[in-house]
């Protein structure tokens, strides 16, 4: 799958049977392979050799990925106000800011720029980057830290930033055409937001959400808890990344490597794992991971702690787009423990690489079949009383029929994904006043799985197919819901403004299947559309 190996790929013109003396064989290899790169381009906008470090070679002849292209024809909205109709007293989000200043603050610059990414095994791909690396710097904060990130767009695209799972001010929230307008190129702009809920959480562009994050403009963020909760001696993230590359073929990787990755334990050592799921995963089927070699718990999901989690021994975890889970281990006395993650297309194997191991010792010879009964958050750790239940008083409640078919988006005819029969940008918005228990149904009703984020908040999850949730209270800011059934999820409404609900499967979302939570009386200045050029995904 190297590059260097697309050629054999090709019927034309090489006649294998009929091999070209050396020389001419290596021209017509550099002819193919340009031309495959040119087609795969579709342009050749910015030279053919740009970003490359080492010598001139076939290897190096990779061009930058294509700029994203915004929709455009008959059919495209030219300008689409998320906001309320513009009504007396009614506020502005560009209000709802962070504090220019507070006692514990942490600054970082996300510095967006082309590069050519190795990922072992002889795989290079070109890729759109923070700071040259996917997934970008993992930025580390304290709870209740002021966050400031000043983002510089070196690309030739307009670019943002969305803090995935933090409770931001809602200017602050980085969705084109609904909080800000596209950061452009060689513009900078900056993020302000207070980190008050530990955990594992993560930040993409959420402009043309879907080519950019998949062409590798995302990272992590991970928020250490004033008091800690759970002791770790090591402290390890995985990001879970597809690329797709060349002839329509997409590699698999563990932080940008798509062989083996390894990491230091000693014997006795607590583990914590924090793994967070950024690929797009077409089949839509969730990848499937486990550890080998030791017992081990799911601690926290989408960087909430659940309560009393029960040890798990090679039990499959299926992880949704955007979703993450905090696994804890106890380094045994011997040998490696190693995180495998299963062939989504079929899920019945778990594939040598990636894989992490961990301490000493090796990935083992033979890997365990993938169990069928998958790790499940409705019945996993321990109640808390209290809770919120199916049977809470919510002051409105909203059902969202998901499903699929043939239609239209933004212009483009092709299979659109709805929210009750309808595409974004014509789903409607759910409305809600700030201080309000919000109930949500999700209804799938397609043959797909549909991992559902909400902006802005996290919700608890009330119910499955009805059925209340029997262990530990669980909150998300993604739920992953499988081909027919329901969830049912719950939050108050306790953050101004007006948030995107999608699809986290970007394809998905960029085929239609977004809404917006907003509250009353809050305006944008802000469009989706051709006059601006912001397309959220
Ligand atoms: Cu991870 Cu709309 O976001
Ligand atoms: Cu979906």
């Amino acid at each position: 799958m190297a590059q260097t190996s697309q050629p054999n790929k090709v019927q034309e013109p090489v006649d294998i049977n009929e091999e070209p003396p050396k020389p001419l064989r290596s021209v017509i290899t550099l002819v193919i392979v340009l031309a495959l790169v040119i087609a795969a381009t579709g342009v050749v906008r910015f030279g053919l050799f740009q970003g490359s470090t080492s010598p001139v070679g076939i290897s190096n002849a990779l061009a930058p990925l294509a700029a994203p292209q915004a929709p455009s024809g008959a059919g495209v909205p030219a300008a689409v106000n998320m906001g309320m109709p513009n009504t007396s007293g009614s506020t502005s989000i560009t209000t709802l800011q962070a504090p220019l200043t507070a006692p514990h603050m942490k600054t970082f610059t996300l510095v967006a720029q082309n590069a050519i990414l190795t990922l072992g095994n002889g795989l290079r791909v070109p890729a759109w980057t923070f700071n040259g690396v996917a997934p970008g710097p993992t930025l580390r904060v304290q709870q209740g830290d002021l966050v400031v990130v000043h983002v510089v767009n070196h690309l030739s695209f307009g670019i943002t930033v969305h803090w995935h799972g933090i409770d931001v001010p809602n200017s602050q929230d980085g969705v084109a055409g609904l909080t800000q307008n596209a950061i452009q190129p060689n513009q900078t702009d900056t993020y302000r937001f207070f980190t008050n809920d530990p955990g594992t959480y993560w930040y993409h562009s959420h402009q043309f959400s879907d080519v950019e994050t998949e062409g590798g403009l995302f990272g992590m963020l991970i928020v250490d808890p004033t008091t800690t909760t759970i002791h770790a001696d090591v402290d390890y993230s995985v990001a879970l990344h597809e690329w797709n590359i060349a002839n329509n073929q997409s590699i698999l990787t563990f932080n940008s490597s798509a062989g083996t990755l390894t990491q230091a334990a000693a014997p006795g050592q607590w583990v914590r794992l924090r793994i967070v799921d950024t690929s797009n995963t077409a089949s839509t089927v969730p990848h499937l991971l486990t550890l080998i070699g030791a017992p081990f718990k799911v601690v926290s999901l989408d960087g909430h702690d659940l309560n009393g989690p029960q040890w798990l021994n090679g039990t499959p975890i299926p992880i949704g787009t955007a979703q993450r889970y905090d696994l804890l281990y106890q380094q045994p006395a011997n040998g490696a423990v190693s995180l495998v993650v299963a062939n989504e297309d079929t899920n019945q194997q778990y594939l040598r690489a990636p894989a992490l191991v961990i301490g000493q010792g090796t990935l083992p010879a033979t890997l365990p079949a993938v169990g069928s009964s998958w790790f499940d958050l409705t019945t996993y750790g321990q109640p808390v009383a209290g809770s919120l239940t199916l049977q809470s008083h919510f002051d409105v409640t909203y059902n969202l029929a998901l499903n699929n078919q043939m239609g239209t988006s933004l212009g483009r005819t092709g299979m659109t994904y709805t929210i009750n029969g309808k595409v974004f940008p014509n789903t409607g918005m759910l409305m809600v006043k700030e201080g309000q228990l919000v109930e949500i149904q999700f209804d799938n009703q397609s043959n797909l799985y549909h991992p559902m984020h909400l902006h802005g908040h996290s919700f608890y999850v009330l119910a499955h197919n009805g059925k209340p949730l029997t262990g530990s209270p669980v909150r998300l800011d993604t739920v992953l819901v499988p081909p027919h059934s329901t969830y049912d999820i719950a939050f108050v409404a306790n953050n101004p403004g007006i948030w995107m609900l999608h699809c986290h499967n970007f394809l998905h979302a960029n085929w239609g299947m977004d809404t917006m939570l907003a509250y009353y009386g809050y305006t944008t200045p802000y469009t989706v559309g051709t006059q601006s050029g912001n397309f959220p995904d």
